[in-house]
């Protein structure tokens, strides 16, 4: 199969933030380093009435605002003389057979083999018009290949997501469906199965007989910004811990599949999500915190409370924060809690995962008096992306003392290389037809199957909010739900330099 994939890619929704942010950049990098074929057209399609030469002209900006180093002005406008803007009305079907014609005359022009990638970066309510009308317009009527990239929020419950996946269906196939979940195009995250699968060490311990706990932190340092009217609908328990938490839990638990095929992956992740041990609403309370922040410091910077948001209403019952306990109930995870916790305005901007070993079966050490460190593993996936393995050692010049180090892999100072952005990533294997890292249907429905009881509880009963300030890691509730299993949450640490940028140091635990 060639690297370099030749296609159409229509962007609905090309004049907004994704698109600017992510997708023209992350073209321009597979184009740059050879990645995608030069035979290809970027078609952008939104309301706004832009020209092409306008839209080149933000394509080029974009490229160059992401950018760290300079772009050359002769690589960008070479890029960007593919794109094509196309002014649309999503429901007039009259937009729809000029798109067609657009595309037919483009893909003769490139020499494109009538392929076709429709990318949905747009509000959500219309992806079912969009996808019923394509059909209609015979766009989706193609030799070569088509498939349709949709992003979250996929639904908003269980029967939302059923609706929309049912209009999506009547004209695409599940495997031509790729439901980006980015964050399974971050590199570290890419790196647990081979962390788990490619390592003698790790799969023989990977269970409940030597794991006392796993904890995944997502924190996020900004604030909701001017997102305040989805964020307030969405709350932090969809927006990130029905997918990105989700999916992470899954790739942690999964059992090795019988090869990395995207169905044995995809079926393997999706046994964890059925595993998962159901919170109905009588137990919400005792498995799941959530939290809301009011006014703080972040970076010695004020930031309001989340109430005060000109667009969250002033008694506003959503959360910015979760923190949960997830029991996976199967013969390998019996009894082994994995908490989460995600949330806005926290202290730091950092994911993490943490693997807590549980403690040798007799401590010589401890009938010293002295204590041991725990065996942690840590998967840094961002900012810094590595691995660190903390052990104890001799301490030094002591007698029989010993002292927690931490093994450090930095991918960044070991191999030498920025990783691609999840975005190019992901496209990427979409344009080559890999739908590994997407998310499948029964994977999505499960997911809000585990949600849906705890959102439907929280909506009717309120919380003292807010409950957190911003710049802390949360409601101290979140500490309470490890304190009540005898754990803590591990501090947030910098890989190369071993630092704590959250929570107590090693020394003061
Ligand atoms: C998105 C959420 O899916 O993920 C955002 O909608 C969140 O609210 C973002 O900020 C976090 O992504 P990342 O890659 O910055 O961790």
């Amino acid at each position: 199969m060639t690297n370099q994939p030749s296609c159409a890619i229509v962007i609905f929704g090309a004049t907004g933030d994704l698109a600017k942010r992510k997708l023209f950049p992350s073209l321009y990098n597979l184009f740059k380093n050879g990645n995608l074929s030069h035979r290809f057209s970027v078609v952008g399609v939104a309301r706004r009435k832009w020209s092409n030469d306008y839209f080149r002209e933000r394509v080029i900006e974009a490229v160059q605002e992401a950018s760290g180093e300079t772009v050359s002005e002769e690589e960008a406008r070479s890029f960007s003389e593919h794109f094509y803007y196309h002014p649309f009305d999503v429901t007039d079907t009259a937009s729809f057979t000029s798109l067609k014609q657009l595309l037919d005359q483009l893909d003769h022009t490139y020499d494109i083999p009538n392929n076709r990638l429709f990318y949905l970066a747009m509000a959500p309510e219309y992806f079912g018009t969009i996808a019923l009308h394509l059909n209609e317009a015979e766009l989706t009527n193609v030799d070569g290949w088509k498939r349709l990239v949709i992003e979250k929020p996929f639904g908003h419950d269980l029967p939302s997501a059923e609706i929309l996946n049912d209009q999506i269906r009547e004209v695409f196939k599940e495997e031509e469906i790729f439901r980006i979940d980015h964050y399974l195009g971050k590199e570290m995250v890419q790196n647990i199965e081979v962390i788990r699968f490619a390592n003698a060490m790790f799969e023989h311990l990977w269970s409940n007989r030597f794991i006392a706990n796993v904890q995944i932190t997502s924190s996020e340092s900004i604030d909701v910004g001017d997102r305040g009217h989805y964020y307030e609908k969405s709350g932090a328990l969809r927006d990130m811990v029905q997918n990105h938490m989700l999916q992470m839990v899954s790739l942690l638990a999964m059992e090795p599949p019988i090869n990395l095929s995207t169905e044995e992956v995809r079926g393997e992740k999706v046994k964890v999500l059925r595993s998962l041990r159901k919170i109905t609403k009588d137990d919400v309370d005792q498995y799941v915190v959530r939290g809301q922040y009011g006014p703080g410091e972040v970076d010695s910077t004020e930031i309001k409370g989340f109430r005060e948001n000109e667009k969250v209403t002033d008694e506003s019952n959503t959360e910015t924060f979760v923190a949960a306990k997830l029991m996976i109930d199967n013969h390998r995870w019996a009894g082994v809690p994995f908490y989460i916790r995600t949330g806005k305005s926290m202290t730091v901007k950092s994911t993490q995962i943490v693997i807590e070993f549980k403690d040798l079966p007799m401590n010589l050490y401890s009938q010293q008096h002295v204590s041991l460190g725990k065996n942690l593993l840590t998967i840094h996936i961002q900012p810094d992306e590595g691995i660190t393995l903390q052990m104890n050692v001799k301490k030094p010049g002591s007698n029989g003392e010993t002292t927690p180090i931490a093994m450090e892999f930095s991918k960044k100072s070991a191999l030498k290389m920025n990783s691609p952005e999840a975005y190019e990533r992901l496209m990427h294997d979409c344009m080559l037809g890999d739908a590994t890292n997407f998310t499948r249907w029964d994977e999505v429905a499960y997911s809000w199957r585990f949600i849906d009881p705890i959102a439907e509880h929280w909506q009717v009963k309120k919380e003292a909010f807010p409950n957190y300030a911003a710049g802390t890691m949360g409601p101290e509730a979140a500490d309470q739900l490890l304190a009540a299993d005898g754990f803590h949450w591990w501090p947030i640490k910098n890989v190369e330099n071993n630092t704590v940028v959250s929570g107590k140091a090693l020394d003061d635990q």
